[in-house]
């Protein structure tokens, strides 16, 4: 019986063994995956606009090479991710759909703007940091295919950290004007930084599911508390302030207290009226429409290597 089925499955869940493809599975394990996977595949390539503009401006060729490699990178970590999620038995051209349709989610830190070269070092820095706290824990996630594709996007991502810190760390090191940019880049994506962890684990819908069915191995506060912890001395070695006056040290919990996140900011960009939604969107679906002829000679090409192999 079904319900045999579901306790079977949650004892394989809470031995730690992986759940597979083949595996039997219940429905809304199966629908919170294609959503969370799929969500994280369209945050990778959407993430590869505001990154992407500031390829031909890039200062130093060496810097240049750095952006095109993380740019790439990030392709491939969204290639990565809708693979995972087509063992889930939904189809990419389904899953882009939703994506340009508006029906689908991606992280909301990419609806915000690139304005100078800075904030290539603190999305490297900010960003990808946070997203590393997140994919670290994911990697030991119960779906077996996005625990696997998450050790190998961790490896690329601890070298996109690296090279936004670098980044920030030759500016702080540079001209006042230099190290206004990056003060300047701090102060804006600081708190959008926090907001990619979801909402606080009382306002958060998925989390006691999740945490079940070890999709989650730590929570939404507990990740965005382990991110600040981590990247509050990074700061003062850049000797560059983060926007929050409340910010402060609290010796009996271990940890850094801080201020109020702006919710009404996140629901707000997670709904759709970010300052670059509709730049992104509309970027991809003219993208996609441009494409086109790519997808039409690739299915040509393998009809003919198909029919050359019958005749
Ligand atoms: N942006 C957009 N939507 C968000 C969000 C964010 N930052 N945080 C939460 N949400 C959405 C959730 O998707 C959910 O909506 P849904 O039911 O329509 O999907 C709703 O808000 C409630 O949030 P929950 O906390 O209940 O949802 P989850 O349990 O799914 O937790 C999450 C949210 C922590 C983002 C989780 O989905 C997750 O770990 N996703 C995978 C990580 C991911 O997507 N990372 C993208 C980072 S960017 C990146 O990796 C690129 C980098 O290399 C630059």
């Amino acid at each position: 019986s079904t319900e045999n089925l579901e306790i079977e499955f949650q004892h394989k869940i809470d031995q730690g063994y992986n759940i597979e493809p083949k595996d039997w599975m219940p429905e809304k394990y199966r629908k919170t995956h294609i959503r969370q996977i799929s969500q994280h595949a369209h945050s990778e390539i959407v993430g590869m606009l505001p990154e992407g503009n500031w390829i031909t401006r890039a200062p130093t060729l060496r810097r240049k090479v750095a952006l095109l490699a993380k740019v790439q990178d990030e392709a491939g970590h969204g290639l990565y991710l809708y693979s995972a999620t087509e063992t889930l038995g939904i189809s990419r051209d389904e899953l882009i759909e939703q994506l340009h349709a508006g029906k689908a989610k991606y992280s909301s830190i990419f609806n915000y703007p690139t304005l100078t070269w800075a904030d290539i070092g603190a999305i490297g820095w900010l960003v990808d940091g946070a997203a590393i706290i997140n994919q670290v824990m994911l990697t030991r996630t119960s779906y077996g295919p996005y625990a696997r594709a998450m050790v190998r996007i961790c490896k690329e991502e601890s070298f996109h950290q690296r090279q936004g810190y670098e980044i920030m760390l030759t500016l702080c090191n540079g001209t006042e004007v230099q190290k206004q940019m990056a003060q300047d880049a701090l102060s804006r994506w600081w708190w959008p930084s926090l907001m990619m962890f979801g909402p606080t684990d009382a306002e958060s819908t998925h989390t006691e599911l999740s945490m079940k069915w070890k999709i989650k191995r730590k929570s939404n506060d507990e990740l965005r508390q382990q991110f600040i912890d981590n990247t509050v001395p990074q700061a003062g070695i850049l000797g560059i302030t983060i926007p929050d006056k409340d910010l402060k040290w609290n010796e009996k919990t271990g940890h850094y207290d801080f201020g109020e996140i702006d919710w009404e900011e996140f629901w707000n960009v997670v709904k759709g009226n970010g300052p670059c939604n509709k730049q992104r969107l509309d970027a991809r679906r003219s993208a996609y429409e441009k494409g086109a002829w790519v997808r039409e000679a690739a299915s040509q090409y393998a009809e003919k290597q198909r029919n050359k192999e019958f005749t």
